[in-house]
This record gives structure tokens, sequence and C-alpha cells, in this order.
């Protein structure tokens, strides 16, 4: 009973595979053991004192990524702001001969599409209203005009439809 007890506790037999736990560990794997420790200590030093952080990393993308992407932004608008007043009202109205005049009528005074002389617009009557009109289309059957026309296309038909009475 007792020898039973003693081989029970040193070592286990289950499905005939042997498993010993008086054995030495080897050395091996102590030396990968305690080499992993040294290289996490290592690792993280490195990281704690080269002042290297994911936060500051990521910031310095975020401001190369607004940057140019404010670059992209601004040159149509730059584009826009240097066309006079009266040289986009004639640009938007040569463009509205060719897209707009068929549904809102050669003087926009309406057909299949609205009125766009009447005081007050539905969306609203403003260059902002009017722009998102013409670019993302409205659900009562305006077509969105955005992937075919320029933003500075857009603005001036925003302003001739404005400059409309
Ligand atoms: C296929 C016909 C059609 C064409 C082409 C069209 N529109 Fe429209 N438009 C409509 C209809 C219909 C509405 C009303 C949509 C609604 O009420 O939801 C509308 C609405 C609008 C509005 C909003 C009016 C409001 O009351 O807020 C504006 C601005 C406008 N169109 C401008 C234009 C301009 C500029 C063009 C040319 C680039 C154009 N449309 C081309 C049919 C058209």
């Amino acid at each position: 009973m007792l020898e039973k007890h003693k081989h029970h506790h040193d070592t286990h037999d289950f499905d005939g595979i042997q498993d010993n736990r008086s054995g030495k560990i080897p050395w091996y794997f102590s030396a990968l053991f305690y080499g992993l420790i040294l290289w996490a200590v290592a690792f993280m030093g490195y990281y704690l004192l080269s002042g290297w952080s994911s936060e500051a990393e990521f910031a310095q993308e975020m401001n190369a990524f607004q940057e140019s992407h404010q670059a992209a932004r601004q040159a149509p608008e730059v584009a826009g702001a240097a066309m006079t007043d009266a040289e986009a009202v004639a640009r938007g109205e040569r463009l509205y001969a060719k897209r707009c005049a068929m549904c809102h009528g050669k003087q926009g005074k309406g057909g299949v599409g609205t009125d766009l002389t009447a005081t007050e617009y539905h969306y609203g009557r403003d260059p902002d209203a009017v722009a998102r009109s013409i670019a993302g289309g409205r659900p009562g059957g305006m077509p969105a005009f955005g992937n075919e026309l320029s933003p500075a296309d857009v603005d001036a038909l925003a302003r001739f439809v404005l400059s409309l009475e």
C-alpha cells in the first residue's frame, strides 16, 4: 500500500505514457525560460526609454493625413473662389441650359422639375442647400450631379440658380 502510494506520487501512467515528476527540468528549457524573461525586460525597457508611443505615432500619421487631405480639399474651393461671381453665374448658365433646363424650364420656371424662380425652396434657397440639391439629388426626382460635375461646376450652378427670379 505504502509502496503503491509512493509510486503513484512520482509517476503517472496514462495509456502507457509515463509522466515522471521527479525528473529535472532540461537545461535548455530553463535557458529558454529565463532568456525570454530577460528579452521581455529589455524589450519593455527599450520602448519605455526610447520615448516611442503608439499615441504619438498615431497623432503624427493623423496630422500628415489631415494636411494632405486638406490640401486636396482646398484646391477646388480656391479655384471656385478665383472665379468672379459674374464668371461663375455665366458658367452656371451654360451648364444649366445643357443639364437642367429640360426639367426646370429654360427660364427656371419649372416643368417636370420645380420652379427655381420661387422665393422659397422646399430644401432651402441658400448656396449650401442648393449646392446639396445639385450634388446629392433630392428624393422627389432630382438626379444627383455630384459624380459628373466638379465642385466648382456645382458652385457655379448654385450661383446661377440663386440669381434666377
Ligand atoms: C430629370 C429631371 C431633373 C433634372 C435634369 C434636374 N432636376 Fe432639379 N429637380 C427635379 C425635381 C423633380 C425636383 C424636386 C425634388 C424634390 O422635391 O424632392 C428637383 C429639385 C431641385 C432643386 C431643389 C428645389 C427645392 O425646392 O429645394 C434644385 C436647387 C434643383 N433641382 C436644381 C437643379 C439643377 C441646377 C439641375 C441641373 C444641374 C437640375 N436641378 C436638374 C428634377 C430635375
